[in-house]
């Protein structure tokens, strides 16, 4: 156990169950030593006992098929299945005759069931169990770290990082303890997450060195992680043959280029052979990319892809090109449509081993955007949808807002295709080859792994989740109590367990009434990205646009006299944004320009909505204060630290609350019908 650190959702308490019991592990494999060591942790603290051989009778066995064979248990549910693999980081759960059985075909899968296990608690040891088989829905299932080695002037260390500065890095080199970094991958495998990339998208001068001379750094994490299952990946530059080559050029197409990069992967898989792949940022924001040679984004990620085929890697392309240097003036240009317009026209032309990594959103992580039209649009590509788990746009890790429920939205949305697929299938892929999930982490070397303690919930959350989607957030967050809270609550943490309900379930949709209303986002302070500031993009480069002016607000993203954003949908979304009639309210000002008198489905104005969500989002905000006060979650620290960060949320919420309303009152001159004070 590492001291100084919060454990988070692995106390030891939640390995009592186990711990208490005789526990056999069968096998080999490089993270069957990792599933012994557990084990035989968890029976030092609780007194149960680790088997050595089949000989005994354990009350839980962890075996790999292979070994199946020494223990009457394990073969008879290899039996039972027909003899039949489980499949890659997969396993087999079940409890016959006094006996819990995990079986796997990998010690990867080994590890994800003992973790299954842990969840399940003393409910993995009662009665009967029949065999489940479980499996990631997706290979990939990975964290992006946008962490600097040196503190950047602007962004700090942690590029939108809220939770102090890296646990992998410090004062321009790699940390000299990694313990913690041992404890992060434990957490993560608890969760399902299997790739973690250790560096910023945006990667400077220091940054760019870890893919070479610097690359022992990268080897050293790679090293702490593997126990757990967890392959590092690198954020690489593009002009890296130039910064680090020496090369006039970094053109995907010049051969000297992609002798460089074959060259260069041939020595990051001998320092590191499980090595994951690469993360690239290009032509996006002020990174280097295909666009000064004449490229195409395929002929870039297909260069890359190349040099890491022969050691089985990926590239991670990252499909955030939009033009940041807009001017406002001009009306035709619409952010909105820049990844598809880039990229739909390259359908088919990736690689196998090139991942399109998509956000979520057209925009940028607003708190509510439509799922990216990208996600439709390329069948014949690997495409990976990329989530924000750091609260950049949602309250930065000083407000609470558990973000499973959108994440869950956006994955569920659909159906398009003829096969009526979701955004989780299009990630997951038919048969686990899509490009998966990826999220940007928020973990720093905050004392609480998050600042905010609660923001621990949705960092658990997406691991599970992209693990398999269909889970429930609600299910989620109490699986995250459970864990986090009950052994410090002797078991039961169900006083606790509804006030974190209360405060969490609703938490997001709760933030998006008191910031920016009805899908228009982006009212927020350039730069950091704090607060709210209705005007402080208005004017700016960066294409992110509420055009409100003295009749009404919103984005005129119409092919009838808009953008033609819409058009990007397939059927029967291009018709459903496209129409007043059937655009869903939330989304009401990312599609459409309306007057503050536009009547919502609910009967209420654009306006007054506007003035009631505001009021409702801080009222929410005020009793979720009220409900903490009383709570108890055994921890005095943490009790204090949320209690003093939800004071602060609700200041911000007022401040939000009153700027918004302010702002359109003065705008539309139309009072609140309810006579409310509005600054
Ligand atoms: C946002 C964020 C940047 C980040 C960028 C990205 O714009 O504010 O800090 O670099 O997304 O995803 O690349």
């Amino acid at each position: 156990d590492l001291t100084g650190v919060h454990p988070a959702w692995l106390p030891p308490g939640v390995f009592r169950a186990i711990g208490a019991r005789r526990v056999l592990v069968l096998g080999d494999g490089p993270l069957t030593g990792t599933v012994r060591a557990e084990a035989e942790q968890a029976c030092a603290r609780h007194g149960g006992a680790l088997e050595q051989d089949g000989t005994g009778s354990p009350d839980l066995v962890l075996a790999l098929s292979a070994a199946a064979g020494q223990t009457p248990a394990a073969r008879e549910l290899l039996a039972g299945q027909g003899g039949s693999a489980v499949g890659e980081e997969g396993y087999l759960l079940a409890r016959r005759d006094g006996v819990t059985v995990v079986l796997a075909d990998d010690s990867a899968g080994l590890l994800y069931g003992l973790f299954h296990v842990v969840r399940l608690g003393e409910e993995a040891f009662t009665g009967e169990r029949p065999a489940e088989r479980h499996r990631p829905a997706a290979r990939r299932r990975m964290l992006d770290h946008w962490d600097n080695i040196d503190v950047h002037p602007v962004m700090g260390q942690v590029e939108r990082g809220y939770s102090g500065g890296s646990i992998f890095w410090r004062d321009g080199g790699p940390r000299g303890d990694l313990a913690r970094v041992r404890a992060y991958a434990r957490l993560l495998a608890a969760t399902g997450v299997n790739a973690v990339t250790v560096n910023n998208v945006n990667v400077h001068a220091t940054e760019s060195r870890l893919l070479t001379d610097r690359l022992g750094d990268v080897a050293a994490i790679a090293d702490e992680v593997r126990p757990y299952g967890i392959r590092v990946h690198l954020s690489v530059s593009f002009a890296s043959p130039i910064r680090l080559g020496g090369l006039p050029t970094a053109d995907p197409l010049d051969e000297r280029v992609r002798e460089w990069w074959a060259r260069t992967t041939e020595q990051v898989y001998a320092a590191i052979p499980d090595f994951g792949g690469y993360v690239v940022k290009a032509d996006s924001e002020g990174q280097p990319g295909p666009f000064a040679y004449g490229r195409s984004h395929a002929d870039g990620a297909n260069t890359l892809a190349d040099a890491l085929a022969p050691f089985g890697g990926v590239v991670h392309w990252r499909a955030f090109v939009y033009n940041h240097r807009q001017d406002w003036r001009d009306r035709s240009t619409d952010r909105a449509r820049a990844a598809y317009d880039h990229f739909a026209p390259l359908d088919g032309r990736f690689r196998d081993n090139a991942i399109l990594q998509v956000k979520h959103g057209p925009m940028d992580f607003q708190t509510r955007e439509p799922v990216s039209p990208v996600i439709a649009a390329m069948p014949s590509t690997r495409l990976a949808v990329e989530l924000q788990v750091t609260q950049e746009y949602t309250g930065q890790q000083r407000h609470v807002c558990y973000l499973a429920p959108m994440w869950k939205e956006v994955l569920g949305f659909g159906p398009w295709g003829a096969d009526g697929r979701t955004v989780a299938d299009v990630a997951t892929g038919a048969s686990g080859d899509g490009g998966g999930l990826v999220a940007v982490s928020n973990v720093g070397d905050d004392f609480y792994w998050t600042g905010h303690p609660l923001a621990q919930a949705n960092l658990y959350a997406f691991g599970r989740l992209a693990w398999d989607p269909r889970l429930e957030p609600a299910a989620l967050l109490d699986e995250w109590i459970d864990l986090t809270f009950a052994p410090a609550a002797g078991g039961d943490p169900g006083p606790l367990r509804r006030t974190l309900h209360a405060l969490m379930d609703g938490s997001w949709r709760t933030y998006e009434r008191y910031t920016a209303p009805l899908g228009v986002g982006f009212m927020v302070r350039p730069g950091h990205h704090y607060g709210p500031d209705v005007d402080g993009y208005e004017y700016t480069p960066w294409g992110t646009y509420h055009f409100a002016d003295r009749d009404g607000a919103g984005v005129d993203r119409t092919r009838a006299s808009g953008t033609g954003f819409t058009g990007q949908y397939p059927r029967p979304w291009s018709e459903v944004y496209e129409s007043l009639g059937t655009c869903p309210d939330e989304l009401l000002l990312f599609f459409h320009h309306v007057p503050y008198g536009h009547v919502l489905r609910d009967g209420a104005t654009v306006i007054q909505h506007i003035y009631d969500t505001h009021f409702a989002g801080v009222e929410e905000v005020a009793e979720s204060r009220r409900l903490w006060e009383r709570a108890d979650p055994g921890d005095p620290a943490l009790h204090a630290r949320v209690k003093e960060l939800l004071d602060e949320q609700l200041r911000c919420a007022e401040e939000w609350r009153d700027q918004v309303n302010a702002y359109f009152f003065r705008r539309s001159g139309v009072p609140d019908a309810r006579g409310r004070r509005i600054p």
